[in-house]
């Protein structure tokens, strides 16, 4: 196997917000191989957005180690980091709020190819066919975003992130705005996507079930850190962390037979200023005890592929919280 392409190394983000320090990242890594897709899945704020941006290196890191294709690139200034650029593309949830309205979908979808300064003769034939790709006709070519539903808006985005053949594909949202019956074909088409050009994938959503239609590994942010890391399928069948057990126990389930009791998370999100002391999750855990509140846990592999950030890993659903 070839080494990963996206690599992060414990990293992490301190924005300065009014004199006062707010930890937004705090000690995040993983490694991505071609063809990986990872979820990132939490309530709002807990730093999501911010690790995406890190990667796509429109936010600088703080602390850490960022690797592309075996290079450290966590503090590349901004001339050298123009041939990563091609390699690093984003879908947002609205993927037009930064561009101007004015713009036919083949300036658009073309725009990442102007600046790699291809041919014009180039960039059409490339526009064409990632359109294509996205399941889009050619009429689209000379129409205004505004003329297409949320989901072909969302495809204009897909296309546009595509067209300079990137190996990272960072999803911010990108399906959130959309109908239930929309993102699932989004989703798919990611998936499909992803597959096709052995693209790594950094999905980020607080949604765990769009989450988990795409993803082959879930990372579980809180407050800034990583509380679980596991393949998809064993995340879902067994969430030891409790707080990725209140996420999933949220999720409604089509067989209301098989449903999960509600796992009620007590309290507010604590503030980002402030993280509360020991396990930052002990304000609002249903078991947390005497050592959870002064004993910070960490990061530990409980299994091959698995990390829990929980002095009781396992603990809660082993206490009955499901049938
Ligand atoms: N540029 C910034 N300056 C100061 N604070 C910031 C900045 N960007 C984000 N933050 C703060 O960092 C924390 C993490 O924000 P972030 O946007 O990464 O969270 P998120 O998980 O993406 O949330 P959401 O689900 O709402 O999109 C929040 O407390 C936020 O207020
Ligand atoms: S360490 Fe304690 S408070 Fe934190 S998640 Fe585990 S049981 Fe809950
Ligand atoms: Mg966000």
């Amino acid at each position: 196997m070839t080494g990963p392409i996206l690599e992060a190394i414990g990293l992490g983000k301190t924005f300065q917000v009014r004199g006062r320090n707010l930890r937004a990242v705090d000690d995040v890594s993983f490694a991505l191989h071609p063809g990986e897709t990872l979820g990132v899945v939490g309530e709002s704020g807990c730093g999501k957005t911010t690790l995406g941006r890190m990667v796509l290196r429109l936010t600088e890191p703080t602390d850490g180690v960022l690797r592309f294709q075996g290079n450290d690139v966590t503090h590349l200034p901004d001339p050298l980091l123009r041939p990563l650029r091609r390699d690093l593309q984003a879908v947002f949830q609205d993927p037009f709020s930064s561009l101007n309205p004015r713009w036919r979908v083949r300036d658009i979808v073309g725009e990442p190819l102007r600046n790699l300064g291809w041919s014009q003769d180039r960039i059409a034939e490339r526009v064409a066919d990632v359109l294509a790709i996205v399941g889009l006709r050619e009429d689209a070519l000379s129409r205004y975003p505004h003329a297409f539903s949320g989901g072909q808006r969302q495809r204009i985005g897909i296309a546009r992130a595509l067209a300079p053949g990137p190996k990272v594909i960072v999803c911010d949202e990108a399906v959130s705005a959309l109908d239930v019956s929309i993102q699932a074909q989004v989703l798919n088409l990611l998936a499909d996507i992803q597959a096709q050009f052995d693209l790594v994938l950094l999905f980020i959503s607080h949604n765990l079930a769009v989450v988990r239609h795409v993803s082959h590994r879930v990372l579980v942010m809180y407050l800034g850190q990583t509380v679980e890391v596991a393949e998809e399928a064993a995340l879902f069948e067994r969430p030891l962390h409790p707080y990725t057990a209140a996420l999933i126990a949220a999720v409604p389930d089509p067989d209301p037979a098989l449903a999960r009791p509600p796992v009620v998370l007590e309290g507010e999100i604590p503030s980002p200023f402030d993280p509360p002391t020991g396990c930052r999750f002990h304000t609002r855990c249903p078991i947390a005890g005497d050592r959870c509140r002064v004993e910070q846990p960490s990061l530990i592999a409980v299994e091959p592929g698995r990390l829990v950030r929980c002095h009781f890993p396992g603990q809660y659903q082993a206490e009955g919280s499901r049938p």
